[in-house]
């Protein structure tokens, strides 16, 4: 008897708790004011998700970003900063060679990340530049003649409309690339210079006037 009387306890135990679980799931969180004592607390509690806005309403996002200047274990901080391509040339030296195995990751590299702006060759037609400002190409004299720091500054510090990559790219990735660049430069022709783009105003100017005085003038002329 004693024996029935506890499994009929337990049952109605597990029947409470299977209901109070079910009613509980899927509720939005908001929608009951937190009480105390109440496992619905679990699901509607104030907590931190990563897709949405923090607790504090300041950031779009819950994720944290680690605190400035902090440095992952076995990273080496970039030493230099956005303005610096000429010290990074002459400060730094590739501690990679030329290998298969080098040069394969670097391809890799270059057509996962830069290829989209520059391009298959280099040339700067990537497929993005229809509405992105289009790279300078990597095959002018004047990249073939930077020291290989100075070509690995880019991607670590960016340049103008280029973000940095150092996100994306490692600094083994972005050596790897630099080399991966040297042997496409040594079978591509050598590039003309890139032309000086016209300042953003001007060209805005251009574009917006359909070229009417030339027009006006030709008239005259022709008839
Ligand atoms: C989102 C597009 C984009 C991506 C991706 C990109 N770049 Fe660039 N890159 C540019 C643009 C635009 C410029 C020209 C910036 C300027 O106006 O000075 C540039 C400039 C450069 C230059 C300097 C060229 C010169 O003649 O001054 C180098 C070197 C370079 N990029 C390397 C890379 C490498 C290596 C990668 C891949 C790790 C990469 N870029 C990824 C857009 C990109």
């Amino acid at each position: 008897m004693r024996n029935a009387a506890r499994t009929l306890a337990l049952v109605s135990l597990a029947f409470s708790t299977l209901f109070a679980g079910g009613c509980d799931v899927g509720l939005p969180a908001g929608r009951t004011p937190h009480r105390e004592g109440n496992r619905l607390d679990m699901n509607d509690q104030l907590k931190l998700k990563p897709q949405r806005k923090d607790l504090f309403g300041s950031r779009a996002t819950g994720l944290m970003e680690p605190q400035p200047g902090t440095v992952a274990v076995g990273e080496e901080p970039y030493p230099y900063a956005q303005n610096e391509a000429d010290k990074a040339g002459a400060g730094l030296k590739n501690p990679l060679q030329p290998t298969p195995e080098v040069l394969a990751h670097g391809k890799f590299v270059f057509e996962n990340v830069c290829v989209t702006c520059h391009g298959p060759k280099g040339a700067g037609d990537g497929i993005v530049t229809a509405l992105f400002p289009k790279p300078p190409s990597l095959m002018t004299q004047k990249v073939r003649d930077w020291p290989d720091g100075q070509l690995f500054h880019r991607p670590m510090r960016g340049q103008n409309s280029m973000p940095s990559h150092s996100r994306q790219v490692d600094q083994n990735d972005a050596w790897s690339v630099v080399l991966y660049i040297r042997q496409m430069q040594s079978v591509e022709p050598v590039a003309p210079p890139a032309a000086v783009p016209p300042a953003p105003a001007a060209a805005e100017a251009q574009a917006a006037s359909p070229a009417p005085a030339p027009a006006a003038a030709a008239v005259p002329g022709g008839k």
